[in-house]
């Protein structure tokens, strides 16, 4: 097997792994470690949280080993995988600032998410140094393993397009250096929310993918159906029903195609509906909820995980900052004892 190519991805730490998480991004990272192809790395953007998060840091911590555990409790192998959080590689640090020399202003300023986060999240104070710098710290975090694959979604497109552009421009005045990295967009099935709008935290929409069984019950039981159907002996429609949507993620096909029918026909309710949802969800999560469980048991698990994957990372990052201080002629051998 040819492992040459690197592949690695991120998320800001922000707790609890949803299914929106899950299957969006998640899942295929775990198919990526598992395909056996590529050096595989993934870590937790705790840096990044804080460009949003600078007045309050206090969820940073938590959040960091949340999302890690479940993320590992979903099947990421801190063998075959390097996990790892951002803020324990100093070399994503060094990296940004030396990309800040080169980096033209206009081009960060142009970047769509820095005015449309902004006026979403107007009550915060976005207008800082370290807010319009993200994408530049997004692509040192990725550079600095000299990354040929990111695995991202669509929402990423314009930052790892200015990655290249940052790349192309220093490879110019330093000589080939670094890949330009190339986005890995995986079709992903779309996650709705309880409520029917895309499932995500700032929404309170979200169902965790370590939940309980009866947290799973109770989080069901909300989830909006076809609003139309208002008695039980309406017949329902499952193309607009977002409990059904669940179905298609979670149930074989032979239930999808009973209840598509079961509910047109008005076999089925709502509710009865709900609880049936709830059971295959129940079951379908077992192995993860069961990892989560030892690992609440021993969180050293994560630690090690992290601890072990960091190391790794600084490694690889290390060598790719020698490269880069002697391209940049920021190199002094004489100092070195
Ligand atoms: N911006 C990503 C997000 O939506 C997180 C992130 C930070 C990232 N650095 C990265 C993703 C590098 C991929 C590669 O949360």
């Amino acid at each position: 097997m040819n492992q040459s190519q690197y592949v690695l991805s991120g998320l800001r730490p922000t707790g609890r792994v949803h299914l929106g998480n899950y299957f969006g991004a998640v899942r295929n990272w775990i198919q990526l470690q598992d395909s056996g192809k590529y050096h595989c790395y993934y870590f937790i953007a705790d840096w990044h949280a804080l460009t949003s998060d600078y007045a309050d840091p206090s969820k940073i911590h938590d959040a960091t080993f949340e999302a890690a555990a479940d993320w590992i409790a979903a099947g990421m192998d801190p063998q075959k995988s390097t996990i790892f959080l951002q803020s324990q590689v100093k070399e994503h640090a060094e990296l940004h600032l030396l990309l800040s020399m080169t980096t033209p202003l206009p081009w960060l300023e142009r970047v769509p998410t820095f005015k449309d986060q902004q006026a979403q999240l107007e009550d915060k104070d976005l207008n800082t140094y370290g807010f319009l710098g993200y994408p530049q710290l997004q692509t040192a975090d990725i550079i600095v393993y000299r990354a040929h694959y990111v695995p991202v979604g669509e929402d990423q497109a314009a930052h790892l397009e200015l990655s290249r552009e940052i790349v192309r421009r220093f490879n110019n005045f330093y000589g080939p250096v670094f890949p330009e990295p190339q986005p890995l967009f995986t079709p992903t099935p779309k996650v709705p929310g309880l409520d029917g709008r895309k499932m995500s935290k700032s929404y309170g929409n979200t169902i965790p993918l370590s939940a309980s069984a009866d947290e799973i019950r109770a989080l069901v039981m909300t989830m909006f159906t076809d609003p139309n159907r208002i008695r039980r002996k309406d017949p329902g429609n499952p193309d607009i029903c977002n409990l059904f949507q669940f179905h298609k993620l979670f149930s074989d096909e032979a239930t999808v195609a009973r209840i598509d029918h079961e509910c047109r026909t008005a076999q089925i309710g709502c509710v009865d509906d709900k609880k049936l949802m709830a059971e295959i969800m129940i079951e379908a999560l077992r192995p993860i909820r069961e990892k989560r469980e030892e690992i609440n048991r021993d969180p050293s698990i994560v630690w090690d995980a992290l601890r072990v994957g960091s190391q790794r990372a600084r490694e690889r990052a290390g060598e790719t900052m020698e490269v880069v201080r002697k391209a940049m002629q920021i190199d002094f051998p004489e100092l070195r004892s």
